[in-house]
């Protein structure tokens, strides 16, 4: 077995093809009849990584000639400088000979290279091999993660039919918020701090009018579909709550759910279902191409997963984010995070 540096720019097509195909199995293996990325959106991806996702950086293991395995690893940035997001993935069929942890240790010298103190991966499926390998490498278990998606073909569409609550009006934009609402929908988007993490060490970014615009422009680089629908105060004007979705240019099928917040003040009027039923319903009447819109939430975050049921979303297995730090697993005398 060889370990090296993937560099997307310089591997061609076959290569990039390789690393999808080992992606490709092991999803089919680990999240049997779900859709997998397709190869050029996973190859977008590996050179310009989405948004808030920070520097990628990517590890393949031959056997032989074989590309079997690979690790990539996201440096998240500002408040989350501390962690290297990392996902390895061995070939089915190369399994259980070690590859996964060889890789996995392969990074840790860049990891420190780069001040990241602890590894934290996102993407273990509950009951997958992933589990019992991340327990033997020493890492804990710090968030539960329920994934669920919505399926337009097969949605019940009265479901979308939400009343607007009395005393709130919907505003709706693509891209850039509209200047009047700047300051008070960077405060709504702060309301998602009260999102649970649970012992993840990741921070929600303390989102400023600033960073709202900068959030927009790299959306826009991208030539993300970015929209946001929100829920107005009548009697102040300020953004009570709202709710994203991100479509893809290279995935038109698929909606992508970033964050829904509601400020404390005015959560239990139903604001989160009224603006998540208006958005799925302005994306399905507008793209007409889009099959499915996939959301993750906190397991404990019980509201926010019980609105998707009632809005027709279909739950799928959940996701474990793991962690540990990285001295820990470069002495291996040391065990827990
Ligand atoms: C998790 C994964 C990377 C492991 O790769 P691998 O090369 O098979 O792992 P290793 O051979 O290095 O396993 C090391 C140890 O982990 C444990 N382990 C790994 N897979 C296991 C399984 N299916 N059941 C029980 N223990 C397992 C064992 O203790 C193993 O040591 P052993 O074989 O001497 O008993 C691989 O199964 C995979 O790609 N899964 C899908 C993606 C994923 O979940 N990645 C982890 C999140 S970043």
């Amino acid at each position: 077995m060889t370990i090296e540096r993937f560099d997307p720019l310089s591997a061609g097509e076959g290569g990039i093809a390789a690393y999808h195909a080992v992606f490709a199995a092991s999803r089919e293996t680990d999240r049997p009849g779900e859709p997998v990325l397709p190869l050029g959106e996973l190859a977008g991806r590996l050179t310009r990584p989405l948004p808030g996702m920070g520097e990628a950086a990517q590890w393949v293991a031959y056997r032989g000639d074989e590309l079997v395995a690979f690790a990539e690893v996201h440096f998240l940035d500002a408040e989350n400088r501390g962690i290297g997001l990392t996902d390895v993935v061995v070939h089915p069929a190369a399994r259980r000979s070690g590859i996964g942890t060889a890789l996995l240790r392969a990074v840790l010298p860049e990891l420190r290279a780069r001040g990241r103190r602890s590894v934290e991966g996102w993407q273990v499926v509950a009951g997958s091999a992933g589990e019992p390998w991340a327990e033997a490498l020493g890492f804990r278990p710090v968030r539960t993660i329920v994934r669920q998606v919505l399926v337009v073909a097969e949605a019940e569409r009265s479901r979308w039919d939400v009343a607007v609550p009395p005393g709130y009006r919907v505003v709706r934009w693509k891209g850039a918020a509209p200047d009047g609402l700047l300051e008070s929908y960077a405060r709504a988007r702060a309301a998602i701090h009260d999102a649970p993490l649970g012992d993840s060490g990741f921070r929600w970014p303390e989102w400023t009018p600033a960073r709202v615009r900068a959030a927009e422009a790299e959306a826009r680089s991208q030539g993300l579909d970015q929209r946001i629908v929100a829920a107005v105060h009548e009697g102040t004007g300020e953004v009570a709550g709202f709710t994203e979705v991100c479509v893809h240019p290279r995935r038109p099928d698929w909606g992508y759910q970033r964050d829904t917040a509601v400020l404390a003040a005015h959560r239990g009027h139903g604001l989160g279902r009224c603006v998540k039923a208006h958005m799925i319903r302005w994306l399905v009447a507008e793209r007409p191409g889009l099959r499915r819109i996939s959301t993750t939430t906190g397991a404990e975050n019980a509201h926010m997963i019980r609105v998707n049921r009632e809005l027709g979303l279909r739950s799928l297995p959940a996701l474990i984010a793991v962690r540990q730090d990285v001295d820990a697993l470069l002495s291996p005398g040391r065990r827990r995070a």
